[in-house]
C-alpha cells in the first residue's frame, strides 16, 4: 500500500476532527455561491407556491433543513411533475413523536428528503381524474409506490392520506395538498395493482431526448 495514502487515510480524520470542532458534524455543509439557474418571470416554482400558502408553513420551514431540495424545488422545471404537499395538519396532528424526535438527527433528516421523494411524480401530470375508485398504484421519485383511490369521491393515498385541495396548477406542476405525509417505509407491498398511467420510471429524464421526458 502507499504510505502516503495510508497515512492520510488514518491520520485525516483526526486531524480534520480536531480542526473542524466548530462546526456542527451533524448538519449539512453550506456551500456558498453555487450556480442558480435562470428563471423566467413568468414562472411559480414548486418552492414559491410552497411558501406562498400559509397551510403549508411546516413544510416550507421543513424544507430549508434539507440539503439541495430548496434549490432543487426552486429550479424552473423542463418537466412535468405532480407534488403531494403535506400540510401543516400533516406534520402537526398526524405524525406524533417518532417524527418529531427523529427529525432533529441526522437520519431524521436523511429521512425527511427520502420523504419528500416519495410525495413528488417527476415527468407526469397526475391530476384527479388520473384516479379512480378502483384501487391503483403509482410510482414516485423514490422508486417506491403509493396507493391511490377514490372514496366518497375524495382521492384517498395508501388508504390514509386524503386529498384535501387537488388539482392546483403551477409551472409544469400539478400539486394536490395532502393531510398525512406519505412515509416511503409504510409501503405495502402487496400483489400487483393495476398502475396509474404515468410516464416511465422516475429518474429516467437525465437524456432529455428520449421519448418519453
Ligand atoms: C414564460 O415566458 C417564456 C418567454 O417569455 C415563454 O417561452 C414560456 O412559454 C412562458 N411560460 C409559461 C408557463 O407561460
Ligand atoms: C386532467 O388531465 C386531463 C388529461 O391531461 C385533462 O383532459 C383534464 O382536463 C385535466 N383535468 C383537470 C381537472 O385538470
Ligand atoms: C380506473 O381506471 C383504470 C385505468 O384507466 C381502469 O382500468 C379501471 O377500470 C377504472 N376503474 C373504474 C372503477 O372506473
Amino acid at each position: 500500500m502507499n504510505y502516503l495514502f495510508f497515512a492520510s487515510y488514518c491520520l485525516l480524520p483526526i486531524i480534520s476532527g480536531a480542526l473542524s470542532t466548530t462546526e456542527d458534524p451533524l448538519s449539512y455543509r453550506s456551500i456558498a455561491g453555487g450556480y442558480v439557474t435562470p428563471k423566467s418571470k413568468n414562472t411559480t416554482t414548486l418552492l414559491e407556491f410552497i411558501n406562498s400558502r400559509s397551510d403549508l408553513s411546516v413544510l416550507a420551514e421543513e424544507l430549508q433543513n434539507i440539503g439541495g431540495f430548496p434549490t432543487a424545488f426552486d429550479t424552473e422545471p423542463t418537466w412535468s411533475f405532480t407534488f403531494f404537499a403535506p400540510n401543516n395538519d400533516a406534520f402537526e396532528l398526524h405524525t406524533g413523536t417518532y417524527f418529531n424526535k427523529f427529525k432533529s438527527t441526522p437520519k431524521g433528516k436523511w429521512w425527511l428528503g427520502n420523504t419528500l421523494l416519495s410525495h413528488y411524480v417527476p415527468n407526469t401530470n397526475l391530476n384527479s381524474s388520473s384516479f379512480n375508485e378502483t384501487y391503483q398504484r403509482f410510482q414516485t421519485a423514490s422508486y417506491l409506490y403509493v396507493g391511490s383511490q377514490v372514496q366518497d369521491g375524495e382521492i384517498i393515498l395508501n388508504n390514509v392520506a386524503t386529498v384535501v385541495e387537488k388539482d392546483i396548477s403551477i409551472t409544469k406542476g400539478a400539486i394536490h395538498i395532502i393531510d398525512r405525509i406519505l412515509d416511503p417505509s409504510a409501503q405495502i407491498f402487496e400483489t400487483d395493482l393495476p398502475k396509474v398511467s404515468q410516464s416511465f420510471i422516475p429518474g429516467s429524464c437525465s437524456n432529455q431526448e428520449l421519448s418519453y421526458c
